[in-house]
Order: structure tokens, then sequence, then C-alpha cells
């Protein structure tokens, strides 16, 4: 028997060539960045909850920044675990220019000038009490806390930062470090802004990745609600405002529907970070041999780019290069 169907979406999906033309979206290693935790010791450090990842020693780092490069990854994002006995209530560490973020950035820059280098400024790494502000009476300061970001940007700034990427989610601070680094100079140092960041429960391994659990309470006070999106349009228009480059949206899979709307809503690069707990949940089933690892993590990171990420931060970014480039 035979339909009579002058349509027939098949038709289009017929031949590996025919997909090729009618494909919508593409997926490459110039639209990943690699966040890179780093640590003091002389090792590289497993680390239990995101199997493959790993707290790198200062040798580890450039040779996995080399690798990257190699296999076609250009950006990458550093997150330093720091020994509890220099975390203090005030977090002075996060601004001491001879710190293990600025000692790193002159080193990758050095070395490999065309990576591109992206520094995260929030308190959490170097605060004793976990957040990512400063905490008075149990409260998280805000206007405090954006007087320490700039100085943390500017040291970041100093030692040779390409770009500079808070994600305290602190009211004000996008234009307060914007200010901050033009007074000094900086006018060419870019700010991605994580301006969409929710209070999710997808950061868990990477908290252990840095020791940097709160130690009382949660990140609601600052942090955004996951059942709101109308909010991130409020956001978005104040990034931009402040001078904001680039917008992201965090984290990535459970949030496409928001990442659609800011898509939608800017002229501004805007970018997606499928985060540690969405690491630790595909690989656990790869390990696990329930799912096809190469398959759904390619699966997952086309969806970013198709709800809108044009660039996506993901810890799957160099295996995911490796796979794109084999076809
Ligand atoms: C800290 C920061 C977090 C992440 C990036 N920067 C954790 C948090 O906000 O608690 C999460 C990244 C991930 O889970 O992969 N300001």
């Amino acid at each position: 028997m035979s339909l009579n169907l002058p349509q027939r979406p098949r038709r289009n999906r017929k031949s590996a060539a025919l997909r090729g033309f009618a494909r919508e979206t593409h997926l490459g290693p110039e639209h990943f960045v690699l966040p890179l935790f780093l640590h003091e010791g002389a090792e590289n450090q497993a680390i239990d909850s995101m199997p493959g990842c790993f707290r790198l020693s200062q040798d580890g780092v450039l040779r996995e920044v080399e690798a990257a490069l190699t296999e076609g990854v250009t950006g990458f994002d550093l997150f330093p675990a720091i020994a509890e006995a220099q975390k203090t209530s005030d977090g002075r560490e996060a601004y001491n220019p001879a710190g293990l973020v600025p000692r790193v950035i002159r080193s990758i820059k050095r070395e490999f000038p065309e990576a591109l280098v992206i520094t995260d400024v929030a308190l959490d790494p170097y605060n004793s009490d976990g957040h990512d502000g400063l905490v008075k009476d149990g409260k998280i300061l805000n206007d405090e806390t954006v007087e320490i970001l700039i100085m943390q940007a500017l040291c970041h700034a100093e030692a040779g930062a390409d770009v500079i990427s808070p994600s305290d989610m602190m009211d004000g601070r996008i234009g307060a470090i914007r200010g901050g680094l033009d007074d000094q100079g900086f006018t060419e140092v870019s700010l991605l802004s994580y301006c969409v960041k929710y209070a999710s429960s997808f950061y868990n391994p990477f908290r252990d990745a840095l020791s940097s659990s709160p130690k009382f309470g949660d990140k609601k006070t600052y942090q955004m609600d996951p059942a709101n999106v109308r909010e991130a349009l409020r956001e978005l228009a104040l990034d931009e405002d402040e001078g904001a480059d680039i917008v992201m949206v965090k984290p990535a899979m459970p949030f496409l529907d928001v990442l659609r709307v800011v898509r939608d809503s800017t002229a501004l690069p805007v970018a997606a970070y499928q985060v540690s707990g969405e690491y630790a949940m595909l690989k656990a089933a790869a390990l696990n041999g329930w799912l096809d690892e190469r398959r759904t993590v390619l699966e997952s990171l086309l969806g970013i780019r198709r709800a809108g990420a044009d660039m996506i931060f993901t810890y799957f970014a160099r295996p995911a290069a490796r796979w794109l480039k084999d076809g």
C-alpha cells in the first residue's frame, strides 16, 4: 500500500549527505571552554565525584592546556583548590598577587599566548565560610563583597587574564568591576558575566573538587531560584547596561528553556555551563555501561548549542573535541 503523501519529511533524512545539508546546528571544539581545577600539590589528584577530572599541579595545568590546544580547544577557565589554612573570613587570598591563580595565569600566557585564559571571580574558594561573598551575622554582604571582587579582578588582569568571569551573583558587580578595570587601564580585559546563575544542586561535585561547600546555609539569597525565567531577563538587562561582553546561563541541561530566552533577548554572545553535576551524571551512567558516553555527551552538547549557546563550558571539552574530529 502507498499513502498519498506530498510531504515526506523522511526524504531529507535519507542519506548522510542530505542530513548534512539539512543540519541546523553545528558543534566543534571552537565552542568549548575547558574548566581546570588547580592545586599547590606536585601531582595531579583525582576527584572522586568527577572521574576523569583532576586537581592539576602547576606543571599538570600546562600539559593539559598544551594537549587541549592540539585538540582544538582554545578556552580555559581556572578554579583553585585553596588549602583550608589559607582561607579567612575576609577572603584576602583572592587578591594575593603571588597566589595560585595569578601564578598559573602567568605561566599559561608565557608558554601558550594563544590560549584564552578565563578566570573566576568570587570568594568561595578563599572564604572560610564557603560563600561567594563576605559573611556578617549569617548574611552575605553585597557592597562590601563587590569591593573585594574588584581587587580580585585587578589581580587577575595584572597577571594577564584575557577574560574575567564573575560567578558570585552580587548586585552591581559587573559595572563596579568594569569601572575598576578601566580606571587601571585594563580596558581590553573582557567581562563574561555569570548573569543567570541558579541556586542549583548540580554544583556539588565542583564543591567537592575545591572543598568549597558553604559552611552554613545555602546560596539562595544570591543565586537565582530555579523556578524563575522572567528574572533572567532582569539580570540580563542589568548586566548589559553595566558592560558585560558575554553573558552566561548556568547550569545548562536543566535550563535550556532559559538559554533560549536569553539567546533571543540579547545581541551579546551567550555562554552555557554544563556543570559538574551534569558531568557526573553522564559519566556515572557511562561507567556503569548504561549510556554510550560518546553519543550521549555529544548529543547533550549539541542540545546546548541548539538552545542558543555560542560557548559551552564543559568538562567533556577534550574528549568531545577528539570524538568530533574522528567523525
Ligand atoms: C563559584 C562557582 C561554582 C561553580 C562555578 N563557580 C559553584 C557555586 O556557585 O557554588 C560551579 C561549577 C560546576 O558545578 O561545575 N562561584
